[in-house]
């Protein structure tokens, strides 16, 4: 990543936090947006800070290399217990957030000059509650399922221009959104199941999430585009039904 200039949404917490972290220590240039707590102060709702922010980038280093877009919130219930606006607000952060940092990454991204065949690389934290329903998901899963068509369509649109636009789909991360989650009256139970049902038999750390952003951000993936990449210890692979200790494994 040495020499190359990222723009991390989410940057003061969790995957985004870990991802910034990761990408300087590789040599990037990093500049971190959230809603404070970061380098600069950028709602991803606010499409004319998103602008200013990305023209800011490009005067201060020349060019905008590599987006990972990990803004997000928590959301959901059953949809006859979903507020309106509380619909709103988990589809304009995690799904319109998205759109809006991806339609001004691109703009910028198509002005640059192409470095060995690249103009840059764009990665979307969606989730496999993108991928799949899970019981009370509604508007976070129609949000991130959202991040993953959207992905795709953006890589058929811009992979002519050198510009590669993917997503990763995280299992259950540890991090403060998912802590809020599972310190929830009565989630014990809930969080022991989730993590059973990775086939690792534990969450996923945001280190690991970032290793995977640093490796689609770089020229190492320079074939890839228009995945949604699950990174999730397993969870997506299937089920477990006891079979395995009926065979005497683990
Ligand atoms: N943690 C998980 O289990 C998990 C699993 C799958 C996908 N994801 C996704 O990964 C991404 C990062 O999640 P995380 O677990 O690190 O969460 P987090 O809560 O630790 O970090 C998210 C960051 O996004 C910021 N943010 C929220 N709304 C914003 C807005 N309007 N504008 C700018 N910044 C805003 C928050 O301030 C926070 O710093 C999210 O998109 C999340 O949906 C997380």
């Amino acid at each position: 990543m040495d020499g190359k200039v990222a723009v991390v949404t989410g940057a003061a917490s969790g995957i985004g936090h870990a991802t910034a972290d990761r990408f300087r220590a590789e040599g990037a240039t990093v500049i971190g947006w959230d809603l404070e707590g970061s380098d600069a102060a950028v709602d991803v709702r606010d499409e004319a800070a998103i602008e200013a922010g990305f023209a800011a980038v490009v005067a201060a280093h020349g060019r905008l290399d590599a987006v990972v877009h990990a803004a997000g919130v928590a959301g959901g219930g059953p949809v006859h217990l979903v507020p309106g606006d509380e619909w709103s607000r988990v589809i304009d952060i995690n799904l319109t957030g998205t759109f809006l940092v991806g339609k001004h990454a691109v703009t910028v991204m198509l002005r640059q000059d192409a470095v060995d065949g690249e103009r840059g690389s764009i990665v979307n934290l969606a989730s496999v509650e993108g991928l799949a329903g899970t019981e009370g998901g509604s508007s976070y899963n129609a949000a991130k399922g959202g991040v993953v068509i959207l992905t795709k369509n953006m890589a058929i649109d811009y992979g002519r221009s050198g510009i590669r636009v993917n997503a990763i789909c995280p299992g259950f991360i540890d991090t403060p959104m998912l802590r809020s989650v599972f310190t929830m009256d009565g989630m014990e139970p809930i969080k022991r199941d989730i993590t059973a049902a990775h086939q690792l038999g534990r969450l996923g750390r945001a280190e690991e999430i970032a290793a995977v952003a640093l490796f689609l951000c770089s020229s190492d993936a320079s074939f890839v585009t228009g995945v949604a990449l699950p990174v999730d210890g397993g969870y997506t692979a299937g089920h477990r039904h006891g079979v395995s200790e009926l065979m005497g494994l683990a």
